[in-house]
């Protein structure tokens, strides 16, 4: 594995804690998104299956932090499992959020160790793609320097698209996760290689800029070790598969496989 250190300034926290000398990626983390067991729960609107408990399983399994997306409209997690998680864990909490005021609040109010800024659309199944940075340019700095002058560091979801990379940078991002939606649902070798070419070529420029680099969508037990190889990858939030797997072997197991093919 690269032991290799690189000198940047980053800020003091979670996910940058040592200003000036960093170690670059020695293991790929794992974030668990458990918003699937609250999916599940919200079905018939009772008290099971419990996030908490499928959260603290993933952290005794070894999970490096737990992620969940409070939606706006409130389909799976509840402000409650966020307040819950952040009492409880030991581990990091990751807090997904669009740029909606009252959730901006709850970021604020939570505290959590770091927040991803995402695209949010009510038809949506799940997050379709990444942040148009370009676009909403205003908006996302002005949330942005919020977040951060609460003191929570801020990782953007994001296409791995170089303009866009380039901007999340300019505007002030610790980190960035790239959308692994397209390279996950490729079906052709080719289309494959494509877009681990681009999310190789995204990973670098994003790392060479001074961002953390994270991935995320779609991943799962198949498709996940390109991903976790590209050389400046440091973490991979990962739900659906895990979950899903999960149901059958349990979710200490789950996640540890997935621990294993990353590793
Ligand atoms: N990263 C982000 C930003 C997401 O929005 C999601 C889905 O909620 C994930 C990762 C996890 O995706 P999946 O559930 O497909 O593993």
């Amino acid at each position: 594995m690269q032991k290799s250190r690189v000198r940047i300034q980053r800020p003091l926290g979670f996910l940058g804690s040592d200003p000036g000398l960093l170690p670059l990626r020695l293991v790929v983390k794992l974030g668990v998104n458990i918003d699937h067991v609250a999916t599940l729960r919200q079905a018939r609107r009772g008290i099971e299956p419990e996030p908490v408990t499928a959260a603290l399983l993933a952290e005794l399994a070894g999970a490096d932090w737990i992620t969940i997306h409070l939606r706006e409209d409130r389909r799976h997690i509840q402000d409650r499992d966020v307040d819950r998680l952040k009492e409880v864990l030991q581990i990091g909490l990751d807090f997904e959020m669009s740029v909606a005021p009252d959730i901006v609040k709850k970021a604020l109010a939570t505290r959590p160790h770091f927040a991803t800024l995402v695209p949010e659309r009510r038809e949506e199944i799940t997050t379709e793609g990444g942040l148009d940075v370009l676009g909403q340019k205003e908006i996302i700095k002005e949330v942005l320097e919020t977040l951060k002058g609460a003191g929570i560091e801020v990782s953007l979801f994001v296409d791995p698209d170089p303009e866009v990379i380039q901007a999340s940078a300019e505007l002030g991002a610790d980190a960035v996760e790239l959308h692994t939606g397209t390279y996950a649902n490729a079906l052709k070798k080719e289309d494959i290689q494509k877009e681990l070419t681009r999310l190789t070529n995204a990973a670098r420029q994003a790392a060479q800029l001074g961002l953390h680099v994270f991935a995320g969508h779609g991943l799962n037990y198949r498709n996940v070790i390109p991903i976790a190889r590209i050389p400046e990858m440091e973490a991979l939030n990962i739900g659906h598969s895990i979950i899903s797997r999960s149901i059958f072997v349990g979710i200490e197991r789950a996640v540890r496989e997935m621990i294993q093919l990353i590793r």
